[in-house]
């Protein structure tokens, strides 16, 4: 929207070139003995935050006359809430409901307090939040560290201190931070600044920060910073609702740019931005390489779609059980893009249990018939002489053991994707 500041202006990224990403297979293992592992210890985000961001699918429709069901209003966040508890996304995990952009007023109070639309959140934010906190989930916010948020907002900058404190005494337990009508230097001084902030409240608030996504210098040190302040960071462009837009998104994280994957851990995780998972554009096998994949990056898994009406084939992913293990991991590491075989990436990610990995085989070809891969388990760099065990994770299937030489054939779908647990024997 009204960037002050332009956002991924690298050439890699204006560039970035399908076919370069298997030679950089090399470059993301060597990130692995570089692994940061001090970071913002505040306690929030030991695994990846699930849950519900409204943005992508509701956006700022703030015409409660003419749609008074999906506004941004606090009916919206309550309806919404009510479905994550009632159909059993919240034993799952998905337990932030989190607000977007377009919540407040257009205009601060006379103390300069941030305040809710009173058209819209009637009963404050406060009563917003008791609510999410009575039925076991949590209430996030968003905010912007410059003069304005991108939807024309009031923004935080110059009262840091002040919506800190009132985020905190509204009980919020996230915020969603954006880097709009700021610019690179305001950036690297205020979004620390806000991470002192909140800590100070005494309230532990995950702080989910977009600077990586306004830095055009996407180096380690970069990311690093990002790590030591905030618990999650944006670092792409935000997601639409396209297949186009999902897989830029896999590609750039292959790329790995300032070798953001080997930052990540426990405390603080790259977020690639939303599940469109439900919404209007992905096909079946679509939807399950978002999920899949956003499993691998051990991302933050926000919902933006309508609960309310989930169609029952992209809630059965959304809630599958084998893929969120992946995802919740307690290793919390991310996948590194580790080879193509034919047409097909392998992504691996390791796992918190001695030796065993998650192994994606993404197809990114369209169209015709499912691509079949024959390996060994050698040839993606496994060790255990005794063989491994493998399960296929979408579909809950042993698929058998194996030793280090023996055949495994994979068919993957045309834009689909096969994920596989290798456990050593
Ligand atoms: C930016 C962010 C989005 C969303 C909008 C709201 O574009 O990247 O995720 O928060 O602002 O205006």
């Amino acid at each position: 929207m009204n960037d002050a500041i332009p956002r991924y202006k690298t050439d890699a990224t204006e560039n970035s070139n399908v076919g370069t990403i298997g030679d950089l297979a090399t470059q993301a293992n060597l990130v692995l003995v570089f692994r940061v592992t001090n970071g913002l210890d505040n306690g929030q985000a030991q695994t990846p935050p699930m849950g519900f961001l409204s943005w992508e699918r509701f956006r700022c429709n703030v015409d409660c006359q003419r749609d008074p069901d999906n506004c941004i209003s606090e009916k919206l966040y309550r309806s919404i809430a009510d479905v994550m508890v009632s159909d059993g996304y919240s034993d799952l995990g998905y337990v932030y409901v989190n607000i977007d952009d377009c919540w407040s007023a257009k205009s601060r109070d006379q103390q300069g307090n941030l305040q809710p639309d009173p058209d819209r959140f009637p009963s404050g934010m406060l009563n917003l939040s008791t609510y999410m906190h009575s039925r076991g989930l949590k209430l996030g916010i968003y905010g912007d560290v410059g003069t304005k948020t991108c939807g024309g907002y009031p923004g935080s900058q110059n009262f840091l201190q002040q919506d800190a404190q009132t985020f905190a005494k509204w009980g919020i337990d996230l915020l969603k931070f954006d880097g709009c009508h700021s610019s690179r230097q305001n950036l690297a001084k205020y979004y620390p600044e806000m991470s002192r902030q909140l800590n100070f409240t005494g309230r532990s608030i995950l702080y989910s920060c977009e600077w990586a996504s306004y830095d055009i210098l996407n180096t380690q040190r970069m990311y690093e910073s990002n790590k030591k302040y905030c618990n999650t960071w944006r670092n792409f462009f935000d997601i639409q609702d396209s297949w186009r837009s999902v897989r830029d998104v896999i590609f750039y994280y292959g790329i790995d740019l300032g070798n953001f994957s080997g930052v990540a851990g426990p405390g603080g995780f790259n977020d690639p931005d939303q599940l469109i998972i439900g919404d209007f554009s992905l096909s079946y096998d679509q939807e399950k390489v978002q999920f899949g994949m956003w499993a691998m990056f051990a991302a933050p898994l926000y919902i933006s779609a309508d609960l309310r009406t989930m169609r029952p084939q992209a809630k059965a992913i959304l809630q599958n059980k084998g893929v969120i293990a992946i995802n919740q991991d307690p290793r919390g590491q991310q996948a590194s893009f580790h080879t193509k075989i034919a047409n097909i990436q392998v992504w691996t990610k390791p796992l918190s249990l001695p030796g065993s990995y998650a192994v994606a085989f993404f197809n990114p070809e369209f169209g015709g018939t499912p691509s079949l891969v024959t390996l060994t388990l050698s040839q993606i760099e496994l060790t255990n002489q005794n063989g491994y065990n493998i399960t296929d994770v979408f579909d809950d299937i042993q698929i058998g053991t194996y030793k280090l030489a023996d055949k495994l054939s994979i068919s993957a779908n045309p834009e689909g994707i096969v994920l596989l647990k290798i456990v050593p024997l």
